[in-house]
């Protein structure tokens, strides 16, 4: 299923004008914006899509509340992607090189925290809130929290518990805050300033455990990154810990995922013990759960326009294919 598609009308031309910001943001500098264009010409724009219905969805919100802010979170997700992928040493991100293959990793540092700045301009030119500013904050902190604990924590199998606290600060509090800030630009009331966040979180945790399934089991030519590397890497995610608490090969698995020295023999090994239990559907089960519940903390009194398109993304995300 395509993302775009499967937005509504309203949300595919804020789209459009919300592409024309992210080129004009990353304009100023023709370096920047001979490294910076590539790696935006991929991406779902799931945070500021978020970020711009969730400010829409009562009535409509005028651009200039809302387009800088929309290009912000998008220049933060990617200035995090950017470091992300020097952390990884990976190679392929969005279906394009990536800036530390293309520049090293020193140039890619400077790519990664010259988004973030420009992001943070954007904020500070266009009169936001100190709550808007204290929310983007401290959802940088938390990816920076959870990336740090993955990234100490590697060849290390989690609890379950621990993997919920990771994802949850790398990818749910960033999707809570999206629709957060979307709900707090748009005045709405504290009620549905909390329903709306807990719309994000569910399909915060949804997504990254279907994005941790797809690191085994996508296509490499949908999801733009080569499959297996999250154990290349060394993080252990949810199929691994569920294949690991039920399998009768969790012995090997584990000797697998936790020695260190990844081959692709190794992740093809790992995954067919994986493909053995049912730890797909335990994810995807886990998956729909949160969905579920995103779904259910969804405001009644929404456009329809716009809690359609809500409804759709929470189909898309478990239903993706990148
Ligand atoms: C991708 O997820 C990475 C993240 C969600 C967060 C990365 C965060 C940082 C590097 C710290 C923040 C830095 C800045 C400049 C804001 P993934 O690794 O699970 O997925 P992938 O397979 O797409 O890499
Ligand atoms: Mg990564």
């Amino acid at each position: 299923m395509n993302f775009v598609a499967a937005l509504n009308e309203v949300a595919a031309k804020n789209l459009l004008v919300l592409e024309e910001r992210i080129r004009q943001a990353i304009a100023d500098d023709p370096f920047i914006y001979e490294a910076c264009a590539p790696l935006f010409k991929g991406g779902k724009r799931l945070r500021p899509m978020l970020f711009l219905l969730c400010a829409n969805s009562k009535a409509a919100c005028p651009p200039e509340k809302t387009m800088p802010l929309a290009v912000a979170l998008e220049l933060i997700h990617t200035a995090s992607l950017v470091h992300d992928d020097i952390i990884d040493a990976s190679k392929k991100r969005r279906g394009v090189e990536t800036a530390n293959s293309k520049y090293g990793a020193q140039i890619a540092v400077l790519v990664g925290d010259y988004l973030f700045a420009k992001a943070f301009q954007l904020v500070a030119d266009n009169d936001y809130d100190v709550q808007v500013q204290l929310i983007l904050s401290k959802l940088v902190k938390n990816l920076c929290v959870g990336e740090i604990m993955q990234d100490r924590s590697l060849f290390e199998v989690p609890t379950l518990a621990e993997y919920y606290i990771r994802i949850n600060l790398k990818t749910a509090v960033f999707l809570s805050s999206c629709c957060r800030l979307g709900a707090i630009v748009a005045e709405m009331d504290a009620r549905e300033v909390e329903n709306l966040t807990a719309y994000g979180s569910g399909l915060g945790l949804a997504f990254q455990i279907i994005d941790d399934l797809l690191d085994f089991f996508g296509d490499e030519k949908i999801t733009g990154k080569p499959h297996g590397g999250d154990l290349k890497s060394g993080v252990i995610t949810l199929p691994i810990i569920r294949a690991l608490a039920v399998s009768d090969d969790a012995s090997a698995l584990r000797k697998l995922v936790t020695g260190g020295n990844v081959t692709t023999a190794d992740i093809d090994a790992a995954i067919k013990i994986i493909q053995a239990t049912d730890a797909v559907d335990y994810c995807r089960t886990r998956a729909e759960a949160h969905i579920d519940s995103a779904r259910v903390n969804l405001p009644p009194a929404l456009k329809t326009s716009v809690s359609l398109a809500l409804e759709q993304i929470a189909d898309f995300v478990v239903d993706r294919t990148r």
